[in-house]
């Protein structure tokens, strides 16, 4: 079977005609076993009544009585021991009837075919107009005794009414067939529309809208998918951006580096120009080999499965190597470094949160001016562990405040290509606090500096 649409139908269908037919064998068992010894009494007290009516009446003509109520829907058959007999009201389809049962009668019992009849899955013995399928009473008349067998007509009594139960559940098979038909497309619908949205999908088209307004678990399955399609699509758009960033940063260097050496090899210059030319190479080479590594790390990092090397750590003490690491940098600018550092131990990668350190403080040296101070503050307060690089630099506008953990982003762009900054110092930090399950929160002010407060849980 190729389609669901298909699939979904024929399965209702044979479900519908499997149900049907153990509803049946299910209301013959019942026919069997309790309504027939009903049907069974009712016919017995018919024939009595009929028989009593005869006896108290003898004078009536049998043949004209019984052939009265033939008329009004039972069938007879009348017979004595010399096998006489004669039928009256509408044919029987069979018309054998065991000997025996005829003797028995004629000897006075009452002959139960109803009941007796044979019991089987598919035929139910209530419409079965056979001989055998009667009550025989035994009757007197004129002082000879005749064996009188009953059953009502059921095509007379029943008549329209099988044909009113023949059209109802005729119709309500071809009803429920042509609603399958058109219910399951219903179903079906919104599946093939879920398709064609994952081709789109697969084609690169993110922006998907699925007019699908259902409460149920499709109707969700579409939300969720709308959503998804959504994300993809924003990190499509980041990737994009990533490479063009990457690209753009790794170009600028190259070009002037390009720039540079061709004119070193094509001109003869003074020795002054050429070490300037030089030192202007180095340092784009240094920034390119830099920006490599911050990516490294970052590609690194990304990866789900980057485990942490976790270990306990005095923070303190990493914090004054990184002070001392940098000691040119800040000794240089004249920048005084006030610290608050107390042992604390934490759990944690040593080297990816020393990263973290290292990338703070750069920054707050790079956004310092000359004569400023750094405050370096490390405590502890319930079970997180704090620490604090405070700087009276430049600060950071409170529009460029969402954005500078962004990769890439820099508030003053060229400024910091001076500097050789990257932008990427801070997604990098971020990212590592966060694999700490720890964040990061900065107060800022344009021109009075900035503090930056990284919070790692401390067990
Ligand atoms: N202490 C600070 N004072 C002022 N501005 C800051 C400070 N720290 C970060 N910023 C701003 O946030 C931006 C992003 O910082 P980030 O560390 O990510 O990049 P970067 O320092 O420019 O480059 P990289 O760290 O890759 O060399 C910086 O360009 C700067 O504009
Ligand atoms: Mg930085």
């Amino acid at each position: 079977m190729k389609s669901l649409y298909l699939r979904i139908c024929v399965t209702t269908v044979l479900v519908m005609i499997i149900s049907s037919l153990l509803a049946f064998i299910a209301a013959n068992i019942y026919y069997q076993s309790n309504l027939k010894p009903y049907n069974d009494d009712k016919v017995t007290h018919m024939a009595e009544h009929i028989k009593a009516f005869y006896e108290d009446n003898p004078e009536i003509d049998l043949n004209a009585y019984l052939d009265n109520i033939g008329k009004l829907g039972y069938q007879f058959y009348l017979v004595n021991n010399q096998k006489e007999g004669a039928f009256y009201g509408p044919d029987f389809r069979e018309k054998t009837i065991a000997q025996n049962a005829i003797t028995s009668v004629l000897q006075g019992s009452v002959y139960h075919g109803i009941v007796e009849f044979p019991t089987s899955l598919f035929i139910t013995g209530f419409f079965d107009n056979t001989l055998k399928n009667t009550i025989g009473v035994p009757l007197e008349v004129n002082g000879q005794t005749y064996a009188m067998f009953i059953r009502p007509n059921l095509e007379v009594q029943f008549g329209e009414m099988r044909i009113f139960f023949a059209l109802l559940i005729l119709l309500s098979i071809l009803l429920s067939i042509v609603l399958v038909l058109i219910s399951t497309r219903y179903v079906v619908k919104p599946i093939v529309k879920l398709t064609e949205a994952t081709k789109m999908l697969a084609r690169g088209k993110y922006n998907i809208k699925l007019d699908l307004r259902r409460q149920d678990e499709i109707g969700t399955l579409a939300n969720h998918f709308t959503v998804m399609a959504k994300s993809l699509g924003q990190l499509e758009e980041m990737r994009q951006e990533f490479v063009s960033n990457v690209s753009h940063e790794i170009q600028s260097p190259l070009a002037s580096i390009q720039g540079f050496s061709h004119t070193l090899l094509s001109t003869d210059l003074p020795e002054e120009q050429r070490r300037e030319y030089l030192s202007i190479i180095e340092d784009e080479s240094r920034r390119i080999s830099q920006l490599s590594k911050q990516l490294l790390t970052l590609a690194s990092l990304d990866k789900e499965e980057a485990l942490l090397e976790i270990t306990s750590f005095d923070i303190s003490s990493q914090i004054r190597q990184v002070l001392f690491m940098t000691e040119w940098n800040w000794r240089e600018k004249e920048i005084a470094i006030k610290m608050e550092l107390p042992e604390i131990y934490v759990r944690g990668d040593s080297k990816l949160l020393y990263q973290v350190w290292v990338n703070l403080i750069t920054n707050s040296i790079k956004f310092t001016e000359e004569g400023g101070t750094i405050t370096l503050r490390v405590r502890q307060t319930g079970n997180s562990c704090i620490v604090e690089v405070q700087d009276t630099g430049i600060g950071i506008a409170e529009s460029d405040l969402p954005h500078i953990f962004q990769r890439f982003y820099r508030s003053d762009k060229s400024r910091n290509r001076k500097e050789g900054s990257s932008g990427l110092g801070l997604s990098i930090a971020i990212k590592i606090v966060e694999m700490h399950r720890g964040k990061i929160e900065v107060e800022s002010k344009l021109g009075e500096g900035s503090t930056f407060r990284v919070l790692l849980p401390s067990e």
